[in-house]
């Protein structure tokens, strides 16, 4: 059994020149990124590097079509090296650029896992959440197919994954909370699944601590600016550990039930994880008091000083600050949404749900979606 994939080269550096240094940032680069990012960073340093900027092939979510798009436009440059600047959507993009292919992503879907690299490919993540730096996992909307569905190989590592906490420092309260709780997620689900390992939980059980005591100092210091950019380092670090759990051990039910809030109401990632988050948690302990839910309760328990009986009710009251929670009708969602809801869990989200912490069956989904309605 796997017990840990650790593909990418981790490196830290205090600022972007640091990194332009280092690595030789220049000529037969080609930085994938978003304007509002890559200016204030790295204009100054005037890069013979060419852009591709993201947002100017649309917004939301990466599709299919977008990335065919960019794969054209990056066809008309020579480059030996891709590096991806930004997040989720601008990594998920760099890395399916940087595969050899036709330049249709279809094509890649049929030839998994048979996928080759065509660059060397750096990644630097500028939120605190997707830890998509350490994984070799893409997310696309196949348009034509109706459908969002993980693009999966070990070909799309990231060489390295490049940490630099002053990119944090304007990113929007909403982004940092919902990206954040992600990060608690991926840490929490990775810890309890079936594939854990005594590795994955060494990173996962750190990132819960990190994120945990991070989100006390700064609730304590008021949520200010300044109190999230003290942080910035630290949640760039737990989100990369918790990257690393979730790479080996997966994700689980959370995330699959998590994914028709998304992808129907357009609920932010990290968002619609938090809506699910406990109301799972408090599902599997129904089921089994017993086994690894014990000891993360415990410590869960031991980070937020209290008792292990109140232990997610005081975990939402801290989440809370950062993010409040609302009920899902609040997102537009109907009642008689819930079963079709579950109905799409079952049917599409195997995958995931083979990690839960125990099995759950459709009646159990749908008992949980009713609890947070
Ligand atoms: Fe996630």
């Amino acid at each position: 059994m796997i017990q840990l994939i650790y593909k990418p080269s981790v490196y830290k550096f205090n600022t972007c020149k640091e990194f332009a240094e280092e690595f030789n940032v220049g000529k037969g680069d080609l930085v994938l990124s978003n304007e509002y990012i890559f200016k204030p960073y790295f204009g100054g340093l005037n890069l013979p590097v060419t852009t591709i900027f993201q947002e100017k092939f649309g917004t939301g979510e990466p599709t299919d079509v977008m990335v065919e798009t960019i794969m054209a436009e990056a066809a008309k440059t020579n480059y030996k090296r891709i590096i991806a600047v930004g997040g989720g959507t601008v990594v998920d993009i760099a890395k399916v650029l940087s595969l050899r292919s036709t330049g249709n992503v279809d094509d890649l879907y049929a030839k998994i896992p048979n996928l080759d690299r065509d660059c060397e490919l750096v990644i630097v993540p500028t939120t605190c959440g997707t830890g998509s730096e350490a994984t070799n996992l893409s997310i696309l909307n196949r348009t034509r197919l109706g459908t969002k569905m993980g693009l999966v190989s070990n070909a799309m590592y990231a060489d390295s994954a490049v940490l630099i906490p002053e990119l944090l420092h304007d990113l929007p309260l909403g982004v940092f909370a919902t990206s954040s709780i992600d990060a608690l997620v991926h840490a929490v689900e990775s810890s309890l699944s079936p594939k854990a390992t005594a590795y994955t939980k060494l990173f996962g059980y750190k990132a819960i601590e990190m994120i945990l005591c991070g989100y006390r100092r700064i609730v304590a210091a008021g949520n200010t600016k300044e109190s999230r950019i003290a942080e910035s380092e630290n949640f760039l670090i737990a989100s990369n550990f918790a990257g690393l759990a979730f790479g080996t051990a997966g994700c689980a039910t959370v995330h699959a039930m998590a994914y028709p809030l998304g992808g129907v109401f357009h609920v932010a990632h990290g968002e619609s994880n938090y809506v699910l988050f406990t109301a799972v948690l408090k599902n599997y302990l129904e089921i089994q008091d017993a086994g690894e839910i014990r000891v993360l309760n415990q410590y869960l328990a031991d980070l937020l000083d209290c008792s292990v009986e109140t232990v997610y009710d005081e975990l939402e009251k801290l989440l809370n600050h950062v993010l409040p929670k609302k009920p899902l009708h609040e997102f537009g969602v109907k009642k008689e949404d819930l079963q079709m809801f579950t109905d799409s869990v079952m049917k599409t989200q195997g995958r995931l749900l083979a990690n839960s912490f125990v099995p759950l069956d459709d009646a159990r989904i749908l008992k949980i979606y009713t609890e947070i309605f």
